[in-house]
């Protein structure tokens, strides 16, 4: 069974709580269920993690990242800036699917610069948390075309 792997940035425990006028009122759980119930329907297994850490999330993508067919990542603000996450990021060879629940492009400049970006296959910002289904259907789709 092919293994989607979901990791969540800093701050991102916090959703339900945080800035729910940027972020919205759903929780971190609930987005994880979503997940892991759209995978489930199409034979795939999902594990998940959230950190506030970039170390952690490095150590889970040394662990799962390779065994990975998919990636979904939402890189809080170490999108702006995490390079080592981008290396270990850029080390695999599964597709990368970043994600950001708000429009980044219409926040603060400093928002404006993903480091992730160049390493990801594509990016979704903006279209709330579910931006995080569409990643895992695009995930979906993609696993399913003959390679
Ligand atoms: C975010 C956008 C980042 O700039 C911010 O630091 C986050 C969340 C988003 O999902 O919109 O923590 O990645």
């Amino acid at each position: 069974m092919d293994t989607i792997a979901v990791l969540h940035g800093p701050n991102l425990n916090m959703l339900g709580r945080r800035q729910p006028e940027i972020y919205g009122r759903i929780t971190l759980a609930e987005i994880d269920a979503a997940l892991v119930a759209r995978a489930a329907a199409a034979g795939l297994r999902v594990v998940t993690l959230q950190s506030n850490h970039e170390g952690e999330l490095i150590d889970f993508l040394q662990g799962e990242g390779w065994s990975a067919a998919g990636i979904i990542i939402n890189p809080g603000a170490l999108t702006h800036y995490g390079l080592a996450l981008r290396d270990a990021l850029a080390a695999l060879s599964a597709p990368i699917v970043e994600v950001h629940i708000s429009n980044v492009y219409r926040r603060e400049p400093f928002r404006h610069t993903s480091v992730v970006a160049p390493v990801a296959t594509g990016q979704i910002a903006g279209l709330g948390w579910r931006g995080y289904l569409l990643a895992m259907e695009w995930l979906i789709t993609h696993l399913q075309e003959p390679r």
